[in-house]
């Protein structure tokens, strides 16, 4: 019997791995540098959240979350999204209590039963932010300006920002109304669902896929023409500010976000070339959803990146080189078995400076050069009967081919000063 992976998930493999930990070096340092700790909730919580954060009537909810009951009967399901789990934490800790903003971050799987394509997964890992206590633009724009910052850091420069605006509880209902009577006009043409949305959550008839429908809809109102005073200027604030650090957006009416919980800002940063699952991101502001999940009214804002997308898309570029690829070490080439233990006191040693790997695998010089190649290693460091009698040991660079023999005392002076760029002169 062999087991295969769940439709829709993906393994991850050793050679994946030096990205995927660059990703997330660099994920931690820009939320140092910008103030958010990270917060870690369960993969799971009670399905009510779900529904009530994100919407009973979105697909994510409706038709995409893994939801089961665990053995006292009570409704469970896998996170479809981070967002809902964060605010439920939030409140559940008290951290409101602080006062002032209070700027996350998290990392972790998401899962959604969604029909796999390129790009979608079942089960795949978010990044993301979330700051709660401002309601300024200028809180938009920071996440916006990080998510942006993170991709060009690792070489992403065609990305394209998409910015709307979803209104809030000022202007939101009479659009809501100009939108039905819309639907109640094509009534007859739209999908049995879309009759249904037309009713209770007349947005979400954006989210429908069928050609029908999405013909249909071309035509409807957008509620970012028919945006109050308010969110017309905090719109207007955001853009300009967006503008003022650089990063270039387009206004799209269009921005559809699957999730119900938005008010003002949403957004998506796309990476076109990835064609149909381009956005490598997504968020916006949700005003209403810590009220909403019963604590005191609250403003804030955030996005999620997802990084199967990211890894695809620096793929895609080639953006990253392997000497990018974090830090490059020694590894031990044995050429006796009586080298094992000398080997592994001097991987210790050098463990405190640099990575080390020693190989015990019994091969001969030329097959375990040749992993030391492929593991990326900087130094070679051969040890063999001749130097063990000698307490000595070679080193030879990888990069360059020199080759010196020195004290095993004076290992880790040598390697410093080669790698600060001053080789040792040639073995005599
Ligand atoms: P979202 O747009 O649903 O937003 O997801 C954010 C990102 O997660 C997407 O742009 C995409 O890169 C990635 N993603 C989503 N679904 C999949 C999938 N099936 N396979 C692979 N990647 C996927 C949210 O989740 C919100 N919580 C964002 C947010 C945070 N809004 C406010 N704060």
């Amino acid at each position: 019997m062999r087991f295969q992976r769940p439709r829709g998930t993906y393994d991850r493999t050793p050679d994946a791995s030096p990205l995927w930990r660059q990703l997330r070096q660099l994920f931690d340092r820009l939320c140092v540098q910008y103030g958010y700790a990270e917060v870690d909730p369960p993969i799971f919580e009670h399905t009510e959240l779900f529904t009530r954060a994100v919407g009973e009537a979105t697909d994510l909810v409706s038709k995409e979350m893994y939801t089961f009951p665990d053995r006292k009967g009570r409704s469970l399901s896998l996170r479809p999204e981070a967002t809902a789990g964060v605010v439920r934490l939030v409140l559940e800790n008290k951290l409101l209590a602080a006062g002032g903003l209070l700027r996350l971050a998290y990392w972790g799987p998401m899962f959604r039963y969604d029909r796999p394509q390129a790009g979608r997964f079942r089960q795949f890992v978010q990044l993301g932010v979330e700051a709660l206590g401002s309601a300024s633009p200028a809180m938009d724009a920071e996440v916006i300006e990080l998510f942006v910052g993170l991709l060009r850091e690792v070489g992403l420069a065609e990305l394209r920002v998409d910015l709307g605006s979803v209104g809030d509880a000022c202007c939101r209902p009479a659009y809501e109304d100009t939108l039905r009577a819309f639907l109640a006009g094509v009534a007859d043409r739209l999908c049995p669902t879309c009759q249904e949305r037309r009713q209770a959550n007349p947005l979400r008839v954006f989210d429908c896929k069928e050609p029908g429908c999405q013909a249909l809809l071309g035509e409807a109102p957008r509620i970012m023409d028919q945006l109050c005073a308010d969110c017309q200027a905090h719109r207007d604030r955001l853009e300009a500010l967006l503008g003022a650090r650089g990063i270039a957006f387009r206004r799209d009416r269009d921005v559809v976000r699957g999730l119900d919980y938005y008010t003002r800002t949403v957004f998506e940063v796309n990476y076109p070339a990835l064609g149909a699952q381009s956005a490598l991101g997504g968020g916006g502001r949700y005003d209403r959803l810590v009220e909403a999940c019963g604590g005191p009214a609250t403003p804030a804002v955030g996005f999620s990146g997802g990084l199967e997308r990211l890894v695809w898309a620096i793929g895609n570029e080639k953006t990253l080189g392997r000497a990018d690829l974090g830090v490059r070490g020694a590894y031990l080439v044995l050429l006796s078995a009586a080298a094992e233990a000398p080997a592994a006191r001097i991987a210790a040693r050098l463990r405190a400076s640099i990575p080390a790997e020693v190989d015990y695998s019994g091969r001969g010089l030329k097959a375990q050069l040749k992993s030391a190649n492929a593991r990326g290693a900087r130094f070679a460091i051969l040890l063999g009967e001749e130097e063990l009698a000698a307490r000595a040991v070679t080193v030879k660079d990888l990069d360059s081919g020199e080759q010196k023999a020195l004290p095993e005392e004076n290992l880790l002076e040598l390697i410093q000063a080669w790698s600060a760029g001053a080789p040792p002169a040639a073995r005599p």
